[in-house]
């Protein structure tokens, strides 16, 4: 399996344009990938040539529909190395798999007096859906603390986690700083206080393997839009003894098998949770990104990554104003920083006139925010396609920015 980075970039029709008259640099990765051609043209062919609605009809068009549906959902499984498809649930996004998770699991197996813990470099989908919970039921959220590094502070694990302690939500990989963290650890001594682990994978599957059995997590998420596929589709991997008796999230066709006034019966899994004619045409452009990531080998592109990260780190640290907000040892894809006398927004906006798109804000992450003290961070996060040039050209106009500002 070869890695030609020309040829990759020759996949992306919308990364050859210019931008104010210069090339485009995408560097805003964590927000959102650009899509493969493959997954355009599954979605498209999808419409052009398959649109049917799937599991109803009889016609060979909803037989390919649901075929493309459900193939989907296998290749997401062998992705994930989950043990069974039933296992598999489409989502609009990782978002809408943790509110699943904290509304279905949560309403159900947590309730006055128990204990959530959070780490402080959660993602708002992370932490929201949780308070939300532990507002319904009377539970208490518990957050493990980050030291100025950006890593967790897992000294202060132990101390944490106890009987009350019920759910873990922990993210994999930071959207924000960048830190990969140690999931298998905590979720080893999660359970050896019978508490179930929830990983925030949104940010890490396109850039590393993930095992969900090797892990041992009991529910995994993710969203196609940060993995080179469709917005509006993600994933819940649950562990099938959980899902089993976990009551539906929402009601609706599909979810059933039978249906009176009197009574419902539900539908086995994995369809127990995709109530409602589910995004087909994302999903099979799901299925496509799965296929163009395993075509390209997530181990190439995460050494290819690594190099980038690693040419950007040098030049950040050499550049003089500049703060690199989450120096973690094991990181992964992002640089987060500020620049001493210009507010990220505005080196956002200065960037983008010369065709360079990064992230200014808080990400969604404010607590990180909070711990560093600052109200932003401009935020460059590499994917499969980006160049070292385009890092360079980073740099280049950042060193025009501080000018502009001295
Ligand atoms: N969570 C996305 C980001 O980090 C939107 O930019």
């Amino acid at each position: 399996m070869s890695f030609d980075i020309e040829q990759l970039r020759g996949d992306f029709p919308i990364l050859h344009q210019q931008v104010y008259d210069r090339p485009l640099a995408y560097l805003d990765n964590a927000a959102t990938t650009q899509k493969p051609k493959a997954v355009i043209d599954a979605v498209r062919h999808y419409y052009e040539r398959d649109n049917a609605n799937v599991h109803r009809g009889v016609h060979a068009l909803s037989e390919r529909a649901t075929a493309a549906y459900e193939a989907a959902r296998e290749k997401l499984r062998a992705l994930v190395n989950a043990a069974s498809s039933h296992e598999i649930i489409f989502t609009r996004g990782a978002t809408e798999a943790i509110n699943l998770v904290a509304s279905s699991w949560g309403n159900t197996h947590i309730g006055a007096g128990d204990e959530v813990l959070v780490s402080e470099m959660e993602h708002h989908s992370d932490i929201v859906p949780w308070q939300m919970l532990c507002e319904r039921v009377g539970a208490t959220l518990k957050v493990l603390p980050i030291n100025d590094a950006g890593e967790l502070c897992m000294e202060q694990l132990d101390d944490l986690l106890n009987e009350r302690t019920k759910l873990v939500g922990i993210v994999h990989l930071s959207n924000a700083l960048g830190t990969i963290n140690p999931v298998a650890d905590i979720i080893t001594k999660a359970h050896a206080v019978g508490a179930r682990v929830l990983v925030d994978g949104a940010q890490a599957v396109a850039h590393m393997a993930v095992d969900v059995q090797a892990l041992d997590c009991d529910f995994y998420v993710t969203s196609a839009h940060k993995m080179y596929g469709p917005t509006g589709i993600g994933l819940l991997y649950g562990k099938e003894t959980l899902l089993e008796v976990m009551p539906p999230y929402q009601g609706g066709g599909d979810m059933i098998t039978m249906v009176t006034f009197e009574e419902t019966q539900y539908n086995e899994l994995p369809y127990k949770f995709e109530a409602g004619t589910p995004n087909i045409a994302g999903t099979i452009g799901f299925g496509a990104a799965v296929d163009w990531l395993n075509d390209n080998g997530i181990a190439n592109i995460a050494a290819h990554e690594q190099s980038l990260l690693a040419y950007a780190i040098g030049q950040a640290e050499a550049f003089d104003g500049l703060r690199i907000i989450g120096t973690a040892a094991s990181k992964a894809t992002v640089l987060s920083f500020t620049l001493q006398g210009v507010h990220p927004h505005d080196l956002g906006t200065i960037l983008d006139r010369e065709g360079i798109a990064i992230r200014a804000g808080h990400h969604c992450a404010m607590p990180v925010m909070q711990h560093f003290g600052v109200p932003a961070t401009a935020r460059a996060s590499f994917a499969a396609y980006n160049t070292k040039a385009e890092i360079d050209a980073l740099f280049e106009a950042l060193g025009r920015a501080r000018d502009l500002f001295a």
